[in-house]
C-alpha cells in the first residue's frame, strides 16, 4: 500500500521544503521508491534535489494543460527519488486552478495510477492555504506539519487545523494528522526548551518525539542540490532526519 504525505505549513520558513527532501531521500535509501511532488511556485525542492525549476512539463502543465504526469517525473542524483517539480507556470495555478471545476480532487486522481510504482510519494506544500495546498491535502492520506521552535510557534496552527477540518469534511474523510515536527531546535538555550514544552503539552499525541535540530549543514545543503543525508550524512542534522523517516514509516 502507497502512502501519500502533504507537509503543510501556511508558516513560512518553518522547514516545509527541508522535511520533504530529506524525509523523501532517507525513505527512498532505505530501498523504498518514492516520489517528491513540488507544489510551491517557489520550487525549492526542485532545486533542493539539483534539478533546474525551468524545466517542462513540470506540475503547472500536468495539473492545467492535461501534460502526461509520467512525463514530467525526473530521476534526482538520490537513488530511488523521483521528482515531479515545480516550474513555469505555477504561480499562475493559483488563479487559474479554482476555475476548473472539481479542481480539489484533479491531483489526487492524477497520481493515482502511480500509486503502483511509488510506496511514498511527499507533496511539500508553499507557505500559504491557498488552491495548492488544499490540492495537495486532497490528494493526501497523511499531513505532516513542521513547527519552526521559536516564539509564536503556535501562531496560525488553529487555523491550519481547522482548514484541516474543513478538507476532512468536505473533500477528504481519510485525512489524518501522521505528525507534528519541531524543527530549527536549539536545546541550548531556555527559549527552545520552552517551546517544545509548550508544543508538546498542547498537542501530546501528535509530535513526533524526534526533534530537528539547528543545524548549519542543513542550511548548506539546498545549495548543493542535495538533502543533508548525502551533503553531509554524519551530520547531527542527517541523522535526525534518519531517526524522524523510521518514525513516519512506524506511525503507518
Ligand atoms: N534544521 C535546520 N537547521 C538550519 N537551517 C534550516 C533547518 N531547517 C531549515 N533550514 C533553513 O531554513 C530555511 C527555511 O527552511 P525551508 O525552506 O525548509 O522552510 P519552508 O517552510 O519550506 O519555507 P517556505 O514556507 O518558504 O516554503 C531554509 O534556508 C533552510 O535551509
Ligand atoms: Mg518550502
Amino acid at each position: 500500500m502507497s502512502r501519500v504525505y502533504a507537509i503543510a505549513n501556511q508558516k513560512g520558513g518553518v522547514g516545509k521544503t527541508t522535511t520533504a527532501v530529506n524525509v523523501g531521500a532517507c525513505i527512498a535509501e532505505a530501498g523504498y521508491p518514492t516520489l517528491l511532488i513540488d507544489t510551491d511556485p517557489q520550487a525549492n525542492a526542485t532545486v533542493g534535489v539539483g534539478i533546474d525549476r525551468t524545466r517542462q512539463p513540470g506540475l503547472y502543465q500536468v495539473l492545467l494543460c492535461d501534460a502526461p504526469i509520467e512525463e514530467a517525473i525526473v530521476e534526482t542524483g538520490v537513488g530511488g527519488l523521483s521528482l515531479l517539480p515545480a516550474g513555469p507556470g505555477l504561480a499562475g495555478a493559483t488563479v487559474e486552478l479554482p476555475r476548473l471545476q472539481g479542481f480539489e480532487h484533479r491531483l489526487r486522481e492524477l497520481i493515482a495510477p502511480l500509486r503502483q510504482r511509488f510506496e511514498y510519494v511527499l507533496l511539500d506544500c508553499p507557505p500559504s492555504l491557498g488552491p495548492l495546498t488544499v490540492t495537495a491535502l486532497v490528494a493526501a492520506d497523511r499531513i505532516i506539519v513542521p513547527v519552526q521552535t521559536e516564539y509564536f510557534a503556535l501562531e496560525g496552527l488553529a487555523s491550519l487545523l481547522e482548514t484541516l477540518e474543513k478538507v476532512q469534511r468536505q473533500l477528504n474523510p481519510r485525512l489524518t494528522v501522521a505528525g507534528m515536527l519541531l524543527t530549527m531546535h536549539d536545546a541550548r538555550t531556555r527559549l527552545g526548551r520552552d517551546v517544545e514544552e509548550e508544543v508538546r503539552r498542547h498537542f501530546p499525541e501528535l509530535v513526533f518525539d524526534t526533534v530537528i535540530p539547528r543545524n548549519v549543514r542543513i542550511g548548506e545543503a539546498p545549495s548543493h542540490g542535495l538533502p543533508v543525508t548525502h551533503h553531509d550524512p554524519h551530520s547531527a542534522g542527517a541523522e535526525a532526519y534518519f531517526e524522524l523517516a523510521k518514525e513516519v514509516a512506524a506511525r503507518g
